[in-house]
């Protein structure tokens, strides 16, 4: 229906979503059996039970698999429950993973809180340089884990980069391509093993489904899929769904996500209550031309810092009216976020402070609204 010489929309719209054989349908049912009959034991249509596959998750797995140019997808119930799936499928008490420091405050608990109880040594680097991750590499090291463009400072790492190190390692690289999208950005182009994503955010888009994915090679993501059905964080049809529904428009939204969020970062740079912006497509952004490098354009999401600090921040994240003050991102409807109370409370305060997500940083998904509606909300808000 739609193969690897297919643009990128032509993919999201048709792969794994063939007319269903039964009844001709368009689009893909919503498959709710939770079990299916067999003609004799083990003569069946390649579904025995829904937490071991299901048709609708199973043209989730296929599209999400045909957008980021990998041979496999695996769906979950969550992101956390795709990043749990390859920390335990494919490491094992006694190795070690290299972060970066600025990640999802999510992923630092789970690895702090469950991984390090199970075995597993994480060490973060505050470098975020190819160098900074080579410094920290040890033979124990097994896997290297990125985001990029992070949550919630935005910094941008070099995934080729970054890549060469963990080959040379022997070990693995996963990017978590939440922030960017596979529209935006496909890792495993440039050289990672495994990209992981909360569809919840922009592969869904409408912020009504919550879901997670690991794309890679078939042999590296076996253990994965093993896990998959043995553990059984799948997502149900439904927000399957939605998933894949979602992914349909992953391409205009994106579009609209990075023209607005850039026009707005600029905007927010010439306001005398602002501080400091962080976006990836400012000219003074550090990460400015790997950015323009590995990514397609720049993305939906801006922190930033007030002048007046965490007392300004409060006052403005109960000023805003179209961005809603809520965890989670990569909507159509725009957020605002106060990282160090919502998404990044599970990190220690002088650990996240360390890290520079203090009381006064404030993280915002521009959604795909009207900008000059977008920016009289924030005027208010700043005024
Ligand atoms: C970058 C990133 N990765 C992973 C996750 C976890 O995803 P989920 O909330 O779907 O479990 C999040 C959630 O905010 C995130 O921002």
């Amino acid at each position: 229906m739609a193969d690897s010489s297919h643009g990128f929309s032509t993919r999201a719209i048709h792969a794994g979503q063939p007319p269903d054989a039964a009844s001709g349908a368009t689009v893909i049912p919503i498959s709710v059996s939770s079990t299916f009959t067999q003609a004799a034991p083990g003569d069946h249509k390649g579904y025995e039970y829904a937490r071991s596959g299901n048709p609708t998750r199973k043209a989730l797995e296929e599209c999400l698999a045909a957008i980021e140019g990998g041979e496999r997808g695996l769906a979950f119930a969550s992101g956390l429950a795709a990043t749990t799936a390859v920390f335990q499928a494919l490491l094992k008490p006694g190795d070690e993973v290299v972060a970066a420091a600025d990640l999802y405050g999510g992923t630092f608990r789970l690895l702090d809180k469950v991984f390090k109880p199970w075995g597993l040594v994480t060490h973060y680097t505050d470098d975020a340089s190819a160098a900074g991750f080579a410094k920290l590499v040890t033979p124990k090291t097994k896997m290297v884990w990125i985001e990029t463009p992070t949550n919630p400072l935005l910094q941008i790492l070099d995934i080729a980069a970054i890549a060469a190190v963990a080959k040379k390692a022997g070990a693995v690289l996963a990017v978590d391509n939440t922030f960017a999208s596979p529209y935006l950005q496909q890792p495993l182009k440039l050289g990672a093993d495994i990209v992981v994503h909360s569809t919840t955010k922009y592969l869904g888009g409408h912020s009504d489904a919550i879901g997670g994915a690991v794309v890679g090679a078939n042999d590296l993501l076996a253990p994965v899929k093993f896990f998959q059905n043995a553990a059984g964080a799948v997502p149900g049809p439904f927000d399957s769904y939605l998933t894949l529904r979602g992914i349909k428009t992953l391409a205009v939204r994106m579009d609209r996500h990075s023209t607005n969020a850039a026009e707005l970062a600029d905007w927010l740079t010439k306001q005398p209550q602002v501080a400091k912006v962080y976006y990836p497509g400012l000219k003074d952004h550090p990460g400015r031309d790997v950015a323009a490098k590995q990514m397609k354009t720049f993305g939906g999401m801006i922190s930033l810092q007030l002048h007046g600090g965490a007392a300004a921040a409060r006052r403005f994240l109960t000023r805003t009216h179209l961005f809603s003050l809520a965890e989670s991102l990569g909507g159509v409807e725009s957020l605002v976020n106060h990282p160090a109370t919502m998404t990044h409370a599970s990190i220690p305060k002088a650990v996240r402070e360390a890290r520079g997500v203090d009381d006064g940083l404030i993280r915002l998904s521009v959604g795909i609204e009207d900008v000059a509606d977008l920016r009289a909300d924030l005027q208010h808000a700043l005024g």
